[in-house]
C-alpha cells in the first residue's frame, strides 16, 4: 500500500464491511437442530474438581453447539483481597480448551501446557468511570460473536487449525468505578469501596488484571480493545506506570509483583481521549453536555484540570508514545480508533485530535517505530453505546484487527 509519511490510514469503513467475513454458519437450518454437536459437553458433574465454573457457551445460531466456555461469576484478580468491582470475566474458544480431564480450562496456560504464542483479546468497558449499569459483562454478546465465527471458519476444529495462533482466549475487565451519587436509580454511597474511586485508581485496577491474566493464564500477545472510557484507560495502560505512581511493578493479591506486557494493538471505540479539551471549547453540537462532562471528570481526576491533561492520552505531556513498549519479538504497535458519526456522547474531535497526537510523535519517530493509525468514521454507527450494545460490529472490526486486516 502506498503510504504517505504520516502513515495514517483511513479506511471508509461502509466499503470495508461489504467484505462480510462471517461465514456460513454451517448448522444454520432448523432442520440441523438436532445435529451432533461440534464437541460432546463435557460432563461437569464428573469433573475431578467439581465446584469450577467453566459453563458452555452455546452458538447463537445452533443453539445445541458448544462455541466455547465462560467462566461464571469471573476471576478476582486481587484474590481474596478483590473487592467486588475487581473481577475479569473469561471466555476460551472451544477449540483451544483442554477437555482431558473432563473439565475445560484454557489449553496454553499455567495448568500445564506451554504458550503457543496466539494473543488475547482483551476489553475494557466504558460507563464515564462511574456508571453502575456497566461492566465486564457488557462484551458478552461480541465475544459470543467472535467464538461463534471462529468455530464456524472452515476446519476450525482441526488441529491444524487450532495451530494457527489466531486466538487464545478472550477477557473483560470490571474495575472500582468513581462515585455517581446522583444516578437517578443505582446512586453510589460514600462508603461504597467499589464505587469511590479516584484517578488513577482504575488505571491501577486494569493493570492488576492485566498482570493476573498474564501470571495465571499466561498472557503475552494481547489486543487491548476500550469503549468510551475503556479507550482512554486501554492507551492509559501503554504509557509508563510511573505516570500512575506506579514504582517497581504492580502488586498482586498474592504479594508477587507483576510485570505488565503492553498490548501489540489498541482498538478504541467512540474513545475518550482529551476531557480538558472537549470542556474549554466543546464542539458546538456537544456544548450541552459542557457541564455533563465536567461532572464526571471531577468525581474520576479532582478539580485539577493539570491532572486531566496529564492523564489523557491525547493531551498528555511529555508525549508517551516511546514509553509503549514491546517485550516481545513484534515491534510494530498499532492503533484502530472506531468512532461512531452518530453518536451524541461523544464528537467525532476526540478522535480526531488523538490521530493528530500520533500523527506529531510518528514524525519524530523511524519508520519501524511508528504507531500504525487506523481510523474508522462510521456513518451509519448509531448512537454511542450501540456498537457494544448489539455486538456485531464491535465483532467484525475486533475480527480484522486479530486477522491483521487492518
Ligand atoms: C451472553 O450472550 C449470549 C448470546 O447473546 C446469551 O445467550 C448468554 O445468555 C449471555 N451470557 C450471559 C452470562 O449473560
Amino acid at each position: 500500500m502506498a503510504m504517505t509519511t504520516s502513515s495514517i490510514i483511513i479506511i471508509n469503513l461502509l466499503l470495508l464491511l461489504i467484505i462480510s467475513f462471517f461465514t456460513k454458519p454451517i448448522t444454520a437450518e432448523p432442520s440441523d437442530f438436532k445435529q451432533k454437536p461440534l464437541l460432546p459437553p463435557p460432563k461437569m458433574e464428573d469433573a475431578p474438581n467439581p465446584g469450577g465454573g467453566w459453563k458452555p457457551v452455546f452458538d447463537p445460531v445452533s443453539f445445541n453447539t458448544i462455541i466455547g466456555y465462560h467462566w461464571d461469576g469471573g476471576f478476582d484478580y486481587l484474590h481474596d483481597d478483590s473487592t467486588r468491582l475487581q473481577t475479569v470475566e473469561l471466555w476460551i474458544p472451544v477449540s483451544r480448551a483442554n477437555l482431558r480431564y473432563g473439565k475445560p480450562t484454557p489449553s496454553e496456560c499455567c495448568f500445564g501446557g506451554s504458550y503457543d504464542g496466539a494473543p488475547y483479546l482483551i476489553y475494557i468497558h466504558g460507563g464515564a468511570w462511574r456508571d453502575p449499569e456497566i461492566d465486564a459483562m457488557s462484551f458478552n454478546k461480541t465475544a459470543v460473536n467472535i467464538l461463534s465465527s471462529l468455530a464456524h471458519q472452515p476446519g476450525a476444529l482441526s488441529p491444524e487449525q487450532q495451530s494457527k495462533k489466531k486466538l487464545a482466549g478472550i477477557a473483560s475487565i470490571n474495575y472500582r468505578l468513581s462515585p455517581y451519587p446522583n444516578h437517578p436509580t443505582d446512586p453510589s454511597y460514600s462508603g461504597d469501596i467499589d464505587r469511590s474511586a479516584k484517578h488513577p485508581d482504575h488505571i491501577h485496577d486494569v493493570l492488576t488484571a492485566l498482570g493476573f491474566l498474564q501470571k495465571r493464564f499466561g498472557v503475552k500477545e494481547y489486543i487491548l480493545a476500550g469503549h468510551s472510557c475503556g479507550a482512554t484507560l486501554a492507551l492509559q495502560a501503554c504509557m509508563d506506570d510511573k505516570r500512575w505512581n506506579i514504582w517497581g511493578g504492580i502488586k498482586d493479591g498474592e504479594g508477587d509483583v507483576l510485570t505488565v506486557t503492553k498490548p501489540k494493538a489498541v482498538v478504541g471505540f467512540n474513545g475518550l481521549y482529551d476531557l480538558a479539551g472537549f470542556i474549554e471549547s466543546p464542539p458546538r453540537e456537544y456544548k450541552r453536555w459542557q457541564e455533563a462532562y465536567k461532572e464526571f471528570v471531577t468525581g474520576a481526576f479532582g478539580e485539577d484540570e493539570k491532572v486531566w491533561r496529564e492523564a489523557c492520552p491525547a493531551s498528555a505531556d511529555p508525549k508517551w508514545v516511546k514509553e509503549w513498549k514491546l517485550s516481545y519479538e513484534e515491534k510494530r504497535r498499532k492503533v484502530v480508533l472506531v468512532q461512531s458519526l452518530e453518536d451524541s456522547l461523544v464528537p467525532v474531535e476526540q478522535t480526531e485530535g488523538m490521530v493528530e497526537y500520533f500523527e506529531k510523535e510518528n514524525e519524530k519517530l523511524g519508520e519501524d517505530e511508528k504507531v500504525k493509525v487506523v481510523v474508522l468514521r462510521d456513518a451509519k454507527g448509531g448512537d454511542h453505546d450501540e456498537v457494544w450494545k448489539r455486538g456485531d460490529k464491535m465483532a467484525e472490526i475486533l475480527w480484522y484487527v486479530m486477522e491483521g486486516a487492518i
